[in-house]
């Protein structure tokens, strides 16, 4: 007897009535899910074309070896979902409306073909085969099998508690942050909360004359000019601030980026003092205070008046930019405000990764895993120092006292071509060009920042060796063989020397 949509057993039978048909049953879920799926993905392709009359439950049960109920559920299934139509006495069809893909939509979209370099030293991750994975592993299941219930519910907006507690332990402890859990947000990374921060702000912010372009967008994109203040080996030139209408001043004072140094005794004060008698605030972003070399890593700046300052720390450069953990270090008067443009739940961070972050700091692993990163990345740059003394003697190298980049001086008018060189070495790397503040007063320098902390360990010598024949030859005028003089700061006065003390 036939069925109400035709499918008569006799139908089947005979020759001719319905497409043969090639379906591979595969993948997961129950024999009637994988046919569906098969017959979705043949109408889709376009190996079924709309009006193409399917076989009769029988004749496919029976090509298939499966049960006639299963095929005609699955026919009816997507009868209702509108990939068939079926009539009474006419069989199976598929549907006039489910036309196929575009067959150029089912390829992969395809980007320019862009040759991978095969050396990296960009200056924007650390490592990343020195994640630590087994001892994250450990704090997330640790942390999972501690979290309360309501830890999977909506929670709170500042972050999990557990994750402002041990972040307010840790950053008062190796940081000289002063604050307390209610005043620390926990965000996706800095740059997160410099856009957050920028949407609260009222007119134009000044930065440092050298930094990140993609950090200046964000600030502008919040509406907000960005003014840019003299940098030179003290850091930030914040008395130009005076000059300046503005309520607000980023800053890089642990390790200035990319330039490198940190921002002097004075001007740290000098901030403070700025800040409190104008009314305005100062955004510290502390992306690598931990990674200091020669001596004791520099406490925040934000020690000096937590009411003035706002502290932005991140775990980018200390554990993996892929975890978008950041968090704030907040005035009491600015948490309010925050949390409202942080706005609910869209922008919150996943609450696993924080857990897991809380345990990490609170058992000792980030602590161990730093010290192992400030080893490793210190021989790199011993070594990175040690390569270009005796490679290539004139050019100087500074920013090198801390954070996980330097920057190589190069003579005017080079840094193109020592781009270009390195591409032809196959090396990743970036010219100090673009970091320039496009209305600083400052002149043009040329100049290469390196990312040491990138490259796997295996590949971090030829990495060096492709950054050496990237370099532009030493001056034949003898005039200019002698290196310019030392204009203090971490340099490296000799060639063949190694690392000298930093004198900042
Ligand atoms: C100057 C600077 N600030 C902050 C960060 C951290 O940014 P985010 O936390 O958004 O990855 C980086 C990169 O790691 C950086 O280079």
């Amino acid at each position: 007897m036939a069925d109400s949509w035709g499918n008569s057993p006799e139908a089947g039978a005979e020759p001719g009535t319905g497409a043969d048909l090639h379906l591979e049953l595969t993948g997961p879920g129950s024999i009637r899910v994988q046919l569906m799926r098969a017959l979705r993905e043949a109408i889709g392709s376009g190996r079924l074309a709309p009006g193409t009359r399917l076989p009769p439950h029988r004749t496919l049960s029976a090509d298939l070896g499966i049960a006639r109920n299963t095929v005609a559920d699955a026919y009816a299934e997507l009868v209702e979902e509108g990939w068939l139509t079926a009539r009474q006495g006419s069989g199976t069809s598929v549907a006039k409306r489910a036309a196929p893909l575009d067959p150029g939509q089912l390829r992969a979209p395809t980007r320019p073909t862009r040759r991978l370099p095969a050396y990296d030293l960009m200056p924007s991750s650390p490592d990343a085969a020195t994640f630590p994975r087994t001892a994250w592993l450990t704090s997330t299941r640790r942390a999972l099998a501690a979290a309360p219930n309501d830890a999977f519910g909506v929670g709170d907006p500042r972050g999990r508690i557990e994750l402002r507690e041990a972040l307010a332990e840790y950053l008062a402890r190796a940081r000289g942050v002063r604050t307390a859990p209610d005043r620390i947000v926990i965000c996706s990374g800095f740059a997160h909360a410099l856009r957050l921060v920028s949407t609260l702000l009222r007119g134009p912010m000044a930065v440092e004359s050298y930094g990140l372009d993609f950090h200046r967008d964000l600030v502008t994109e919040a509406g907000l000019r960005t003014v840019p203040l003299t940098v030179d080996d003290r850091g930030a030139k914040v008395d130009e601030l005076s000059a300046v209408d503005t309520g607000a001043v980023l800053l890089t004072p642990a390790h200035q980026f990319p330039i490198g140094g940190p921002l002097h005794h004075d001007r740290r004060t000098a901030v403070i003092d700025w800040a409190r008698s104008s009314g305005g605030v100062v955004l510290e972003d502390d992306y690598d205070g931990e990674f200091r070399y020669d001596r004791e890593p520099i406490g925040a700046v934000q020690g000096l008046d937590p009411d003035r300052v706002v502290y932005l720390g991140s775990a980018s450069k200390s554990l993996s930019p892929a975890l978008r953990l950041g968090w704030m270090a907040l005035p009491g008067w600015l948490v309010d405000d925050v949390l409202a443009v942080k706005g609910p739940r869209e922008m919150w961070s996943g609450v696993v990764e924080q857990l897991t972050l809380a345990d990490f700091i609170a058992c000792g692993s980030y602590d161990r895993h730093l010290r192992g990163m400030r080893h490793i990345y210190r021989r790199r740059r011993d070594q990175l120092a040690a390569t270009l003394a005796a490679r290539a003697p004139h050019i100087r190298v500074s920013g090198i006292a801390a954070g996980l980049h330097a920057v190589l001086e190069l003579p005017d008018g080079t840094e193109q071509a020592a781009l270009r060189g390195a591409r032809r070495q196959g090396l990743a790397v970036d010219g100090l060009s673009p970091y320039r503040h496009p209305e600083s007063a400052m002149p043009p320098r040329d100049g290469l920042v390196i990312g040491y902390g990138t490259p796997p360990e295996h590949s971090f010598t030829a990495a060096l060796e492709a950054l050496c024949l990237a370099l532009p030859d030493p001056p034949q005028d003898d005039d200019q063989e002698q290196p310019p003089p030392r204009r203090g700061g971490d340099r490296f006065a000799k060639p063949g020397r190694a690392v000298t003390r930093p004198t900042a």
